[in-house]
């Protein structure tokens, strides 16, 4: 990963750039980085802010040969490799909140979105999408663009963070963990994920679209998906919803 890194001042999206090359047959491995972009794109449609000069906005293509069902597995490998690398090049405690969420002190520090080019039974290619608020001044952005209480490494750690070494680091986790995936599949970097997300055995309450339940984690199977045990016995597969701790 790594070894064809295209890096760009400015541009809509470096997921959408990465897409089209990967479509125009860019190999496995090749990153694209951008100082700024016009239109981030985060989760469910909404904007990710992406100022210049202060943060991480990088896209990576994988070509792995998995099925599209397990391409989840793929997140799991993202917020371990970001977790990681907040470690190595901080002094702070990056937490996981399920699905791909990575927190410093309750607030959000960086993103991911993953998209993919699939056929039923394969994958042809996924795109990794990262963002991570590495220097950024909350106090420039106005709060109320934001969704969810946000920060960044450097208001939460008081000190700047290099960004060529964090990219550095996290490129070289994300190929470390990459390749041990394609040997060992997804168990010990789902392990690792559950280890950080310190949320097996905890109460939860979990809220969806219609509906609203408490239980208790179990883990994660293979394919993203919570497991969560209610009080009356039945074992509940949550695949999307907001998950809090009670
Ligand atoms: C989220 O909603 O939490 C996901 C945010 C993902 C943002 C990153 S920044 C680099 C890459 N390019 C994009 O347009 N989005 C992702």
């Amino acid at each position: 990963i790594g070894s064809s890194i295209l890096c760009l001042k400015e541009t809509d999206s470096t997921n959408s750039v990465a897409f089209k090359m990967a479509e125009e047959g860019a190999p496995e491995g090749t990153v694209v980085i951008a100082d700024t972009q016009s239109a981030g794109k985060g989760r469910l449609g909404r904007v990710w802010l992406s100022p210049p000069g202060v943060n991480l906005y990088c896209s990576v293509v994988l070509r792995p040969a998995i099925a599209p069902v397990a391409a989840c597995q793929l997140t799991f490998l993202s917020v371990v490799a970001v977790a990681r690398a907040v470690e190595r090049c901080t002094r702070l405690k990056p937490q996981i909140k399920w699905p791909n969420d990575i927190l410093i002190n309750g607030k959000k520090v960086a993103g991911l979105l993953n998209e993919m080019n699939a056929e039923t039974e394969k994958v042809n290619f996924v795109v990794l999408g990262i963002g991570v608020n590495l220097n950024l001044r909350m106090s420039t952005l106005s709060q109320g663009l934001l969704r969810h209480p946000a920060t960044s490494l450097l208001e939460e750690g008081g000190e700047e963070v290099d960004r060529i070494r964090f990219t550095r680091v996290l490129l070289e986790e994300l190929d470390q963990l990459y390749g041990d995936f394609l040997v060992e599949g997804d168990g010990p970097v789902r392990a690792e994920w559950l280890a950080r997300s310190a949320i097996k055995g905890r109460s939860v309450k979990v809220s969806q679209q219609n509906r609203e339940f408490r239980g208790v984690v179990q883990g994660v199977d293979s394919f993203g998906a919570l497991l969560v045990l209610l009080s009356d016995g039945t074992l509940e597969t949550v695949l999307s919803g907001d998950v809090a701790l009670l």
